[in-house]
């Protein structure tokens, strides 16, 4: 098995995923907010790459049992029925629920990964259930961090490195890409707390400076939502 970690999604196109198993990672926030929803009883997540087309999607084929979510500077979007936050996904609000997802780079980095053979969406809090899905698929893997705005985020990539030593925990004769290999360093230095990781991260600051302070020690709990969300055909769905 070999795994490969990118370090945000702006550098690669769409192509670059055709045919393979990839894990997409944004800690803070979009894919703790995928996990959440579906652990929380929502039917699907559409993940969307433009607020122009999740107003189109919401208002089409899903109409009534579709709510419009997603965040623009990490605050809900006008006109939006939810932001970013998980605890805004609570289970009676999306119970049944069809989310159409905008969010800055999460849901953008997953669109992009639509030509995989298969796609999952990992956070802190379903780490072990994603592992124990790569090492049943058996696959090589490629792990995507959002990122921030093309730059790297550094939560996203101690969460990829905490994956990425689990496996190679696991199985014998893992080749690891120098990307994947620097993960298992930067995951052994700032993984010890990702509580304390997560308020001192660029992401996580701005997220404190806008009262999101609780939303980081939700982000940091480790296999809180242990469950396996998987992208096909543009949608997102719980698979256990
Ligand atoms: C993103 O996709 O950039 C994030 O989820 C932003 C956020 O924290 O809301």
């Amino acid at each position: 098995m070999k795994v490969n970690v990118l370090f945000t999604h702006n550098i690669v196109e769409e192509f670059y995923f055709s045919e393979k198993t990839t894990v997409v990672i944004d800690v803070l926030r979009a894919t703790t907010v995928i996990n959440t929803a579906l652990f929380n009883g929502a039917k699907e997540i559409i993940p969307v790459s433009s607020v122009d087309f999740a107003m189109k999607v919401s208002s089409g084929v899903f109409g009534g049992i579709t709510l419009l979510c997603g965040e623009r500077n990490t605050k809900k979007i006008e006109g939006f029925d939810l932001g970013n936050s998980p605890f805004e996904y609570s289970p009676d609000v999306v119970n049944n629920k069809s989310i159409v997802l905008f969010t800055t780079n999460g849901s953008k980095a997953i669109v992009k990964t639509k030509y995989s053979e298969n796609v999952v969406t990992c956070c802190f809090n379903n780490l072990d259930a994603i592992k124990n899905y790569l090492l049943d698929t058996n696959k090589d893997i490629e792990i995507l961090c959002a990122g921030n705005n093309g730059h790297f985020s550094l939560e996203d990539l101690v969460c990829a490195g905490k994956l990425v030593s689990g496996i190679t925990e696991s199985i014998e004769g893992v080749f690891l890409s120098d990307s994947a290999a620097a993960s298992i360093i930067l995951a052994k230095s700032y993984g010890k707390n990702i509580k304390k990781l997560l308020h001192t991260t660029e992401h996580g600051k701005i997220l404190k400076e806008n009262g999101y302070e609780a939303d980081l020690d939700y982000c940091s709990k480790l296999n809180s939502v242990p469950i396996v969300s998987h992208f096909s055909s543009g949608v997102i769905k719980r698979l256990n």
